[in-house]
């Protein structure tokens, strides 16, 4: 799954800048960096391939707007990965000079900005191809791209920044905001059938690590490497399953969740009853 990686050093930055100190630093790029070096331990810092709109933001963070966003980014498996703000949002990261890297940076709350909700699919997609490709053939998509407001995009389910993923029963909730009694597509069982469905992923992904820990503990080599050839098998169709859910319709999710659970059934069997 996912590498660990240490979040984003912001926060140790921020409980170690004294508020009387601080502003020394606003307004100066120059000061800024000066200061993060010092503050921030160079070897922590090291690991990182630092954005310049990360670091001038960071050392601006009382007065920068959106200081939460910052720090959510900062937690987030985009901070800890470096997927730096311009990622997103363009602009050029190369430089300290303000006005030159944010010359390209529209606001949200613009048609044309890579961030505004209409353009999100294809800025979050160009990462995120599985989830892109499918959400693509969605009613939602479709009506997003006509620029109709009461449908979801990507950062309806995902936060804007934070790579949050929904539990089960948030999932229900999220749909059900729309397609409830009150809300503006109102179509009953929806909801309830997108949770059930991701019960079902979690269960087969939980059955999955279950196996992984019992194929780790095999010694003999030969057979460990087909155990974890048939583990690779059964994860593929998960994934593509959890990528299909963003059609919203459906059967292409129930068929390949179908496939991942009969096959880590089938896995899971052979590793409980040792072949004679
Ligand atoms: C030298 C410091 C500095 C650098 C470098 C910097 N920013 Fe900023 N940024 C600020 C400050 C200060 C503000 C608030 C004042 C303003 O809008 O200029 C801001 C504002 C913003 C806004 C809000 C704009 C709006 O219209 O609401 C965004 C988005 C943003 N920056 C993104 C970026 C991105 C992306 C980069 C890198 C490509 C970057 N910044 C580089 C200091 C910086
Ligand atoms: C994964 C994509 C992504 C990354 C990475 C990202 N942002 Fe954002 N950002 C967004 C989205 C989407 C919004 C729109 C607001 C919303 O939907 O809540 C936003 C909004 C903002 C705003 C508020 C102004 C506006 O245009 O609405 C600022 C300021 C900002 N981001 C700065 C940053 C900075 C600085 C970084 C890097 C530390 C960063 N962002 C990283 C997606 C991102
Ligand atoms: C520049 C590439 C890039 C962009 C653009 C990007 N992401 Fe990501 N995203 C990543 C990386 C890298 C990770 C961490 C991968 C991992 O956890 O294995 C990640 C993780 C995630 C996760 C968590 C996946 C998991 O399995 O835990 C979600 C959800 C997510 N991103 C959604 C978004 C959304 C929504 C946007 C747009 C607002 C977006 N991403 C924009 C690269 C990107
Ligand atoms: C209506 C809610 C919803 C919307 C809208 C949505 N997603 Fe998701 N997304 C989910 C759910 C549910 C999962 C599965 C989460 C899990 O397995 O815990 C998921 C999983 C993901 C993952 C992790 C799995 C993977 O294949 O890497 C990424 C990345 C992701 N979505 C990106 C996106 C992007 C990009 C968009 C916009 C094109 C988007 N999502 C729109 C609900 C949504
Ligand atoms: C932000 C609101 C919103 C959210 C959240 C949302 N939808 Fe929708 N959805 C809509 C709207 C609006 C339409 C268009 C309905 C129409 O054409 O009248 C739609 C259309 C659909 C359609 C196309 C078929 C039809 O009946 O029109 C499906 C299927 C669907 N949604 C499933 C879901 C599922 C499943 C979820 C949760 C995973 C979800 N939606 C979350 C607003 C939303």
């Amino acid at each position: 799954m996912s590498r660990r990686r240490e979040p984003y050093p912001l926060t140790a930055c921020r409980r170690a800048a004294a508020p009387k100190a601080h502003s020394r630093h606003v307004g100066s790029a120059g000061l800024a960096v000066a200061w993060l070096g010092l503050v921030c331990a160079p070897p922590v810092l090291a690991q990182f391939d630092r954005s310049n709109c990360a670091d001038c933001h960071v050392a601006n963070v009382y007065t920068a707007p959106a200081p939460n966003h910052l720090d959510e980014w900062s937690r987030s498996p985009h901070g800890r990965n470096n997927v730096g703000c311009e990622r997103c949002h363009g602009g050029d990261p190369g430089t300290f000079e303000r006005l030159q890297a944010h010359r390209d940076v529209l606001g949200s709350f613009n048609p044309s900005s890579p961030v505004h909700r209409t353009q999100l699919p294809r800025t979050c997609g160009g990462c995120h191809t599985g989830p892109y490709v499918n959400f693509q053939t969605s009613r939602h998509h479709e009506l997003l791209g006509e620029g109709d407001r009461r449908v979801p995009t990507c950062s309806t389910c995902h936060g804007s920044v934070g790579a949050s993923l929904l539990s089960p029963a948030g999932l229900e909730r999220r749909c059900s905001t729309c397609h409830g009694p009150d809300g503006v597509a109102p179509r009953p069982g929806r909801a309830a059938g997108a949770r059930l469905l991701l019960e079902g992923i979690a269960d087969v992904r939980e059955s999955l690590d279950a196996a992984e820990h019992l194929i780790d503990r095999i010694r003999d080599e030969q057979r460990q490497a087909a155990f974890r050839a048939a583990y690779r098998q059964a994860e593929v169709p998960l994934i593509q399953a959890r990528q299909a859910g963003h059609r919203f319709v459906f059967d292409q999710l129930e068929e390949r969740l179908a496939t991942a659970r009969e096959r880590t059934g089938e896995l899971l069997a052979g590793l409980v009853n040792p072949a004679p």
